[in-house]
């Protein structure tokens, strides 16, 4: 899960440097988010996303189409991508649904295709956006895009999974509240053949929790917000009893100069592509997970999740897409060494140990310690 920027906001990330920053956090397989300028929300507006990014990516990549008020019939001439995704709330870029019947026509009339849902209820958003007007200091952030408007998006967008059968993938959960609705729904549709339902969880909310604001402010200003240690307890036991299944980093570049503005100027996002396999290694070396566990969190199940074809596993017949970890490996995460365009992280100052140290795609060795000019990625077939 991430934001490269191309089209419309080179200026933040673009392929080349985007694709670097994967390769060098161990990342073999990408899947864009369509809030560019334009969005992606045409089978056209696809096609030519398609032709820009062809050769120009270190790793693998496939795209997602946006939801609109009005292009379900456009999505379905369109072919070859990741999921349709659906602002439930609004984000970053100007997608959005927040139409109650737009919505569960895309539920009703795409029940084969992954739904990917940013779930975040907007009216719920809107109305305490209003009651901190006056405030400026970003910590606000996680008052206003609270667990509860998150939880009410999750709620609805699993009614409608329930209704029309659909393969829905909550993207990103953040708060204790979503993950037990969601852990409940996966209990009471275990019979069924097969749960379509999943979820994944990023980084940043693994990580990092509203006490940071008053350092960082607006750097980690990102939708949906951070929360407290115990949501942050609650997504780690998630991950535990796998009510989530796979790890995203959503890497989401923006500029110094635009996270320096005021909170309510101040775009959401924070980069994450190159950190995520270290930080993940990291937990491992502290005994909060296996490396089993990072496996299937990162490759297994989200190769599976998205049908991804010939990927996810070491296996003969799969494509050879390698990640070398050095799990003793010790280093300090510096901003100086991220090679997103934006420059910054974070994760700044963190010590971690286990790092990528070698990556492969299709075969190709395009990083080992330094990113070489190889672009070997190649559009994924779902
Ligand atoms: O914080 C976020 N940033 N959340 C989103 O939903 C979009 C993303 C972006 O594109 O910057
Ligand atoms: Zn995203």
């Amino acid at each position: 899960h991430v934001h490269f920027r191309a089209p419309g906001q080179e200026y933040k990330e673009d392929w080349n440097t985007g694709s670097a920053a994967a390769v060098a956090g161990g990342v073999t397989t990408v899947l864009d988010m369509p809030n560019n300028n334009p969005p992606i929300v045409s089978v056209k507006a696809l096609e030519k996303k398609r032709k820009l990014v062809a050769g120009t990516s270190r790793v693998n990549f496939g795209f997602f189409i946006g939801a609109t008020s009005d292009n379900a019939e456009e999505i379905k001439k369109a072919k070859g991508f990741a999921g349709i995704k659906i602002y439930m709330g609004a984000s970053t870029g100007d997608l959005l649904v927040d139409k109650r019947d737009t919505l569960e026509k895309f539920f009703k009339e795409f029940p084969e295709t992954v739904i990917a849902v940013h779930a975040e209820d907007n009216v719920c958003i809107n109305q305490a956006a209003g009651q901190y007007k006056r405030l400026h200091d970003p910590e606000i952030h996680s008052k206003i895009r609270s667990a509860e408007c998150a939880y009410e998006a999750v709620r609805a967008a699993l009614h409608l999974a329930k209704k029309y059968g659909n393969r829905l993938h909550v993207c990103h959960v953040s708060s204790g509240v979503e993950v037990e609705e969601i852990r409940k729904f996966k209990i009471a549709n275990a019979t069924e053949h097969d749960v379509r339902v999943s979820c994944e969880v990023t980084p940043h909310h693994l990580f990092l929790t509203t006490d940071l604001y008053g350092v960082m402010g607006n750097f980690v200003k990102v939708n949906p917000p951070l929360r407290e240690k115990s949501d942050v307890a609650a997504l780690w036991k998630a991950l535990e009893d796998r009510t989530i299944d796979i790890i995203a980093t959503d890497h989401a570049p923006h500029t110094r100069e635009e996270k320096g503005e005021d909170y309510w100027k101040a775009p959401s996002g924070v980069p994450g592509v190159q950190t995520s396999l270290p930080l993940m290694c990291d937990a491992v070396n502290r005994g909060e997970m296996n490396l089993t566990e990072v496996v299937k969190y990162m490759c297994v199940r989200p190769a599976e999740i998205f049908s991804m074809k010939r990927k996810g596993k070491i296996e003969k017949g799969y494509d050879a897409d390698f990640t070398v970890v050095d799990m003793d490996l010790m280093k300090e995460v510096r901003d100086e060494d991220q090679l997103t365009k934006v420059g910054w992280t974070p994760y700044k100052g963190k010590k971690l140990k286990g790092w990528p140290v070698m990556t492969f795609v299709g075969g190709v060795l395009v990083y080992d310690g330094t990113v070489k000019d190889e672009f070997a990625g190649r559009e994924v077939r779902f």
